[in-house]
């Protein structure tokens, strides 16, 4: 038995924001009260002063394995998960082989049941190898768990096929995330194409080359009464498509990342590699648009796309760095920053980053309602941190935000009733 004793419970599934004692047993919540007593051999964790969260849920990382293990392994990434506040992770399919069929999924879901640190969903492709010309095992993939298919890093450039997939996807109930690029209008370009990248002197990726995509996946969803979900949106243009189709009741949702909600164009002017991540950190404008978005509730959720790479392969000229940062033990301190400057609510920040992507993905948790998982988030609102490299438990060190002063971290991380972090260490090595 474990209690929460006297933090801000905010609970936007359950309508709650209040100072909350919380007892947990046997994997799942028991009871919610203002002063709930002790019960003989309970542990006591007090969060006086800190607020508590469901379980918070990235439902979009890079976890590298199988194959691309120099980068990241399931262990490495679930424990990089953890010291985030993650209790849930939703891994995408571009590894190595691709996650396409049902013995890769099984794989992934054996691997992160022997090494994982936290919960582990495997995103299937949409197609095989993901390479946009034959549909993926959807079905079976759908009938080992998998909640969503995507063919992240490669959007399916043939509307045929994804219109298929939509059918497909719709019958199995599963959720297509898409990753909008149209690429012949993104082209080679390494950066948001504007001001900046003409300074720079660098090729540009315009605004349009993800917002073609999303008007022609919602067109298609809509069509197909499919369940649409756009992976890390970036500009104005694509949320008010996504707004528009919300309005007529599309089954549309929508991500972003902490990185387009905190990072502008302007970061690239360093020429860092850790600021070259696809879709492109955008112009101010669009950062704002985001953030608005994000504050009316069009965008449901706030995802990482934690994409680790190896020290090496990051470590060349602008233009030949792999795209991707990692962002699973940034995210909760750059979530808080806008809390705290009054730009976003605490509320509409824990809903996006737990109820939200469990709602669109059909995973469990997201709220603290007795009966529930006991999946839990403490974050100190007040604890200050500068990253360094070797604080980062993912392998990847591919982040823009080390030697940046954060604040707000997860003090207490526990996946289904196990303290998997606690005060910053963590207890599942
Ligand atoms: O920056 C990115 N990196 N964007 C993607 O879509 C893929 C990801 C990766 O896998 O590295």
């Amino acid at each position: 038995m474990f209690l929460v004793k006297g933090g801000m419970l905010v609970d936007p599934a359950a309508g709650i924001k209040a100072v909350r004692d919380i007892l947990l047993q046997d994997g799942k919540v028991v009871e919610i009260g203002e002063h709930l007593e002790r019960p003989e051999g309970a542990e006591v964790y007090d969060a006086t002063g800190k607020l508590v969260t469901p379980g918070l849920i990235d439902m979009h990382v890079h976890l590298r394995e199988p194959g691309l293990e120099a980068k990241e392994t399931i262990a490495s990434g679930t424990r990089a998960a953890a010291m985030g506040g993650f209790t849930s992770v939703c891994c995408m399919p571009n590894t190595n082989p691709v996650t396409d069929s049902l013995a890769l999924v099984e794989a992934v879901q054996a691997i992160s049941k022997r090494d994982g640190a936290v919960r582990v969903f495997p995103i299937g492709a949409i197609t095989k190898g993901s390479q946009g010309q034959e549909l993926a095992e959807i079905g079976d993939m759908a009938q080992a768990g998998v909640r969503a298919v995507s063919d992240d890093g490669k959007p399916v450039a043939r509307a045929e096929i994804m219109r298929l997939a939509l059918e497909y996807a719709k019958m199995f109930e599963v959720t297509v995330v898409s990753h909008c690029e149209e690429q012949s209008l993104a082209g080679d370009g390494v950066m948001h194409y504007g001001p900046m990248s003409a300074m720079l002197g660098l090729k540009g990726i315009p605004a349009a080359a993800e917002e073609v995509m999303v008007a022609r996946d919602i067109i298609l969803a809509e069509a197909a009464g499919a369940k649409l979900h756009i992976a890390h949106i970036s500009t104005r243009g694509s949320l008010e498509l996504v707004r528009a189709a919300k309005a007529r009741g599309v089954n549309v949702s929508c991500e972003v990342t902490p990185h387009h909600l905190s990072l502008s164009d302007e970061a690239v002017s360093g020429y860092s590699t850790s600021t070259k991540v696809n879709p492109p950190l955008r112009s101010w404008d669009h950062v704002s648009a985001l953030r608005q978005g994000l504050a009316d509730g069009t965008i449901d959720c706030i995802a990482t796309d934690h994409a680790p790479h190896t020290i090496e392969e990051k470590a060349v000229e602008f233009g030949a760095a792999p795209f991707g940062l990692v962002g699973l033990e940034t995210a909760v301190p750059l979530i808080m920053e806008l809390v705290r400057n009054k730009e976003l609510d605490i509320e509409r920040a824990v809903a996006a980053l737990s109820s939200n992507p469990a709602r669109v993905f059909g995973l469990p948790g997201g709220t603290l309602q007795p009966g529930s998982p006991a999946d839990l988030t403490v974050i100190d609102p007040d604890l200050e941190l500068v990253l360094k490299p070797e604080d980062l438990r993912s392998q990847g060190k591919n982040s823009p935000f080390l030697g940046t002063e954060l604040k707000g971290f997860p003090v207490l991380t526990m996946v289904e009733g196990q303290v998997v972090m606690r005060e910053r260490n963590l207890l599942a090595d």
